[in-house]
């Protein structure tokens, strides 16, 4: 049997799957079983944002399982002190502690728990394309019909959803209730799409007269990703409560709650926990990601790369648009994005799409480099021209 024949077999089927077997990366190429190189755009889902492989993260991570792999949360840790002051110091001004855990759905199922806890309110207020993730609490906040389905009937009923972007329909919900509002401050799976900066400062504003907590997903838009350490640095909205993991740890999960000075005492000792949370071979990877994101500037080079991006594209008729911030971009073509993201994976270039039909989504490595993003442009108008041929 081959690889693909056994993970078939043995792994459940919930992924649709490119017909690839990827076995080695490297900055922003990974390779396939025959040796075959691929320019990644995709980074594993928005993940190996310092790119695949990095030496540094590589060293800090085999250094430290030879060290201590693991111990909890019952003990101190350097590491682990290290790692969440760091975190601390380059999130939001206002951030003041962390919680550690594996994944983005468990850094939004505490975050809502949390949120809950020092409010003593039950509503959510989410957004109508929002993703949050696939567990059942994260899903109840999550508005896309095609991921929440039928699952949470029970849960989603404390939750009201609101279109993205829209001010006034969050207005119209907000009651007493309310113990949080969560969003994704660049939306990602839903479709790729940023709303204005008057629209994060209402939200800031109501969310604030109202003693709501503001949790700002930030699952896919952290480390970076966007140019910014997090992206509501980009309109000075700090968040009551920000998640976190996917680019987090450079490929080692991790997920994290990052909470300000107000809100840090409402869960109460026992109250929430998370044995791998904090783990030493993650907190090693959250360091070293952390530190080759400072050291490398790269998020100056993140918000560089969106302008070669956007430059590099805006010469192909069939792309109508670009949205999104820094390396979160969302490419809105004439055409449907399917065939298009097969013809460039046959060209060996690995992109993403999304819910939107005509949108792909690129989520590149952040040290993506310019001849990188010629190769892809150039890659991209062929692939349309030759779909403009078919028609
Ligand atoms: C914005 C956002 N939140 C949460 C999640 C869930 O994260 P995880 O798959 O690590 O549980 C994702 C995953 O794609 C996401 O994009």
């Amino acid at each position: 049997m081959n690889i693909r024949e056994v993970e078939d077999q043995y792994i459940l089927q919930t992924y649709a799957k490119k017909p690839i077997v990827i076995t080695r990366g490297e900055g922003v190429h990974v390779f396939d079983d025959r040796n075959n190189r691929y320019l990644d755009l995709y980074a594993g889902h928005a993940v190996c944002s310092i790119g695949h492989c990095h030496p540094k993260l590589v060293k800090a991570i085999s250094d430290q399982a030879k060290k201590l792999i693991f111990f909890s949360n019952s003990v101190y840790n350097d590491l682990r002190a290290e790692a969440a002051q760091l975190v601390c110091k380059n999130a939001y001004p206002a951030s003041s502690a962390v919680f550690f855990c594996n994944s983005g759905t468990e850094a939004n199922e505490a975050a809502i728990k949390i949120a809950r806890r020092a409010t003593g309110r039950p509503r959510v207020i989410a957004m109508e394309t929002g993703f949050h993730g696939r567990t059942i609490g994260a899903l109840s906040v999550t508005g896309n019909p095609k991921l929440r389905g039928d699952f949470p009937q029970n849960l989603d009923t404390l939750t009201d959803f609101v279109p993205f972007g829209d001010f006034e329909a969050v207005e119209a919900m907000l009651s007493p209730d309310v113990a949080a509002i969560i969003l994704e401050p660049v939306t990602s799976v839903g479709g790729v799409r940023i709303a204005s900066r008057k629209y994060y400062d209402s939200l800031r504003e109501l969310c604030t007269g109202n003693g709501t907590a503001l949790i700002f997903d930030e699952v896919q838009t952290g480390f970076g990703r966007t140019g910014k350490m997090f992206a509501g640095l980009h309109w000075n909205v700090e968040p009551d409560i920000t998640t976190a993991a996917k680019g987090a740890g450079g490929g080692v999960p991790v997920g994290m709650v990052i909470l300000n000075e107000a809100i840090r005492s409402a869960p109460a000792p026992g109250e929430h926990g998370c044995t791998f949370g904090g783990g030493m071979l993650a907190m090693a990877a959250v360091k070293a990601t952390l530190e080759v994101l400072l050291e490398e500037k790269i998020l100056a080079h993140a918000a560089e790369m969106e302008l070669c991006v956007r430059e590099e594209l805006g010469n192909i008729p069939e792309v109508l648009a670009v949205t999104g911030k820094g390396l979160l971009l969302g490419i809105e073509l004439d055409c449907p994005a399917k065939p298009v993201i097969e013809g460039l994976l046959e060209k060996r270039i690995l992109v993403g799409g999304c819910d939107k039909p005509n949108q792909i989504r690129l989520l590149p490595p952040l040290t993506v480099q310019p001849e990188h993003i010629r190769e892809f442009a150039a890659a991209l108008a062929e692939v349309l021209a030759a779909a403009r041929q078919l028609v």
